[in-house]
C-alpha cells in the first residue's frame, strides 16, 4: 500500500518544500516510484522541478486547482499528473490560481475538504506521496490532513512558539476526526545549525517537549540544497555523494524505520 505524507507547518521558509523535493529524490533513487502534490499556491515545488514561467503560464484546469473549479469538476483527474525529468517522480502542480480557493475555515465548504482526498484515492500506481502544503492551516493544508496517512512537521530550531505548532498540532488532532488513518510521522528539525548554541539548545528543547516525536535525522543547512534545486535537481540526482544527499536518504531510512514500528505496535494493538 501507498505511503501518504504531507508536510505542514504555518511558519514560512522553514523548508516544507525544499524537503519534499530532495526527499523525492531520495525515495525515487531507493527505487520507489514517488507522486509530489503541490497544494502550495506559491507552486515553489512545480517550479523546481518545472521552471517558474512553465508553471506561472498553466492554466487552472492544468493544476491541482482543477479539483476545486466547478468546470473541471468532471474533467479527468488523472491527467493532472505530469512526469518530471527525474525517473520515478511525478507532480500534480500548482501555481496561483489555487490562492482563491485556499480559504480560511475550509470545514464550511463541505465537500471541498476531500477534493485532495478523492484524487489520491484514484492514484494507485504509487508507493510514496508527498504532500507540500502552504505555511497557513487554511483549506489546501486541511485537504491535506484529510487525504494523506502521516504528517511531517519541517520545524526549524529556533522559537517554537513564533511557528506557531500548537495550531498545527490541534489541527492535525482535529483531522483526525475525519481521517482516523492520519498519524504523526513527526518533528523533522530543517535549516539546522549545529555550530549555533541557540539551534543546539532549541533542538534539544524540542526533544523534551515532543518526545518520541522527533525524527533523529536532522537536515541541516548546506548550501548543495539550494545549488541543486536550482539546476531543478533533487540534490540526489546532482551529487549522490554529498553530505545533503545522504542525509535525505538516511531520513528515508527512518521513516521507513518509523512506519515499520508504527505497524508493529498496531498490530501487537
Ligand atoms: N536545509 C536547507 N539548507 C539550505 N537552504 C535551505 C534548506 N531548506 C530550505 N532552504 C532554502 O530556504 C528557502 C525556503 O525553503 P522552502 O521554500 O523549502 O521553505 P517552505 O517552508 O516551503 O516555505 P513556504 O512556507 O514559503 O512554502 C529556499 O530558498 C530553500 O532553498
Ligand atoms: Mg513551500
Amino acid at each position: 500500500m501507498a505511503i501518504s505524507i504531507c508536510l505542514i507547518n504555518q511558519k514560512g521558509g522553514c523548508g516544507k518544500s525544499s524537503t519534499c523535493f530532495h526527499l523525492a529524490g531520495a525515495f525515487a533513487a531507493a527505487g520507489h516510484s514517488v507522486l509530489l502534490v503541490d497544494a502550495d499556491p506559491q507552486g515553489s515545488l512545480s517550479q523546481g522541478f518545472l521552471g517558474s514561467s512553465f508553471v506561472e503560464a498553466l492554466p487552472a484546469s492544468q493544476t491541482l486547482a482543477a479539483l476545486f473549479v466547478e468546470s473541471c469538476r468532471f474533467l479527468n483527474h488523472r491527467q493532472l499528473v505530469r512526469e518530471t525529468s527525474i525517473a520515478g517522480i511525478s507532480i500534480i502542480p500548482a501555481n496561483q490560481h489555487l490562492a482563491e480557493f485556499n480559504v480560511p475555515c475550509p470545514e464550511r465548504t463541505r465537500m471541498m475538504q476531500f477534493v485532495l482526498r478523492d484524487l489520491l484515492q484514484q492514484q494507485h500506481e504509487y508507493d510514496v506521496v508527498l504532500v507540500d502544503c502552504p505555511p497557513n492551516l487554511y483549506q489546501c493544508t486541511w485537504n491535506a490532513l484529510l487525504a494523506t496517512q502521516q504528517v511531517l512537521i519541517p520545524v526549524n530550531p529556533e522559537d517554537f512558539g513564533a511557528q506557531g505548532l500548537r495550531a498545527v498540532h490541534q489541527a492535525i488532532d482535529h483531522a483526525r476526526q475525519l481521517n482516523p488513518v492520519l498519524r504523526r510521522l513527526g518533528h523533522l528539525v530543517t535549516r539546522y545549525d549545529r555550530r549555533l548554541l541557540i539551534h543546539r539548545s532549541y533542538e534539544e528543547q524540542l526533544r523534551i517537549l515532543y518526545p518520541h516525536l522527533v525524527l533523529q535525522t536532522a537536515i541541516y543547512e548546506l548550501n548543495a540544497y539550494k545549488v541543486a534545486l536550482a539546476c531543478r535537481m533533487p540534490v540526489e540526482n546532482y551529487r549522490a555523494k554529498t553530505p545533503a544527499a545522504a542525509a535525505m536518504r538516511e531520513l528515508v531510512e527512518e521513516i521507513f524505520l518509523r512506519l515499520a514500528a508504527k505497524e508493529k505496535r498496531r498490530i501487537a494493538g
